[in-house]
């Protein structure tokens, strides 16, 4: 079998991704159902942190583990990535002791190299260009919840061009849904992941500075105004995106059975105020926990597992 990896949501093809649905179905019933599923018994899985994480981390630890095997938390100070070893040495190292290896990074650079230097399967857990099991998830959430093929669903995403938006684009290039970006001008999606999708012809995509496209949509997504890595920017960029905040005068906009979405963690206050997180139309917590489910049938389908 090849070598398979997850770094970038169309590392699967369109069918690879209804397949992933299907699996993710299947081990979230067994999950709930508490039976016993072993598939990775004696396997390891190294989990490299740079960044913070509760969902990445539990959720991959937990998955695995439920499935009969052990996952390793490596944390921020003890690899030290970029200053004490390189990506390129790390997976060479991991790949000799581990089955799997998943890391989240600030360069998107470094999980490139961990790709091209493992001889295990690598997952993406987020970098600075994109977070491809968060988007895998949504997509499934939606695919639960609206029980459609997604065609004529307006999937809206409003806030900071980042990780999400690009991973979103890089969907849309696979998948044919209508997405919209709104942004304050400065903050828009990566140029050439625009591009891309536009170019794939496979959806209709638009990349706005306007609040008014957040009008008649199915799924409204927001996600932080400054990322992991971009803290320290949050008093500047609050005065570019005060107006983008989500709120009930802006979802009032939205269809009335729309979906409130956010990879979270929620800033709650700034871009999202706690009327529409806690509102009925808010599936934020569907969406962690499929993090669960869709990351199981991940590491099921690139191991060969399934
Ligand atoms: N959504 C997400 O990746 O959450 P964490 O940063 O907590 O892992
Ligand atoms: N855009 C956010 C996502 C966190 C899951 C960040 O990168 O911090």
């Amino acid at each position: 079998m090849n070598l398979r990896h997850c770094i970038k949501v169309d590392d699967f093809s369109k069918s690879e991704i209804f397949e992933l649905f299907e699996i993710a179905s299947e081990v979230k019933k067994k999950f709930r159902n508490k039976e016993n599923f072993k598939p990775f018994q004696d396997l390891s899985l190294a989990m490299i942190f740079a960044k913070p994480s509760a969902r990445t981390r539990v959720s991959f630890e937990t998955g695995f583990s439920w499935m009969g095997g052990h996952a390793i938390y490596l944390a921020p100070q003890d690899i030290g990535l970029g200053k004490r070893e390189t990506a390129s040495d790390l997976a060479q190292l991991f790949s000799r002791y581990n089955d799997m290896i998943m890391a989240r990074v600030f360069s998107h650079n470094d999980i490139l190299d961990f790709e091209k230097n493992a001889t295990v399967p690598v997952i993406n857990g987020l970098t600075d260009y994109n977070h491809p099991c968060q988007i895998l998830t949504d997509i499934f959430t939606i695919w639960e919840l609206k029980k459609s093929n997604f065609d004529h669903l307006k999937i809206v995403y409003i806030g900071d061009g980042n990780n999400i938006v690009n991973s979103w684009l890089r969907l849309s290039s696979i998948l044919p849904i209508e997405f919209i970006s709104i942004s304050p001008e400065g903050f828009y999606p990566d140029n050439t992941t625009v591009d891309l999708a536009k170019n794939s012809g496979i959806s209709s995509i638009k990349i706005s500075n306007s609040i008014d496209d957040v009008k008649n949509s199915d799924v409204v997504y927001t996600d932080v105004w400054a990322s992991m890595g971009q803290k320290d920017e949050i008093d500047e960029r609050i005065k570019s995106f005060s107006s983008y905040q989500v709120n009930s005068k802006l979802v009032s906009t939205a269809k009335p059975d729309y979906l409130f979405m956010h990879c979270l963690p929620a800033e709650r206050g700034r871009e999202v105020t706690n009327d529409v997180i806690d509102s009925k139309n808010s599936v934020v917590f569907e969406q962690a926990e499929n993090r669960l489910h869709i990351q199981n049938a991940i590491m099921l389908k690139i191991s060969g597992k399934i």
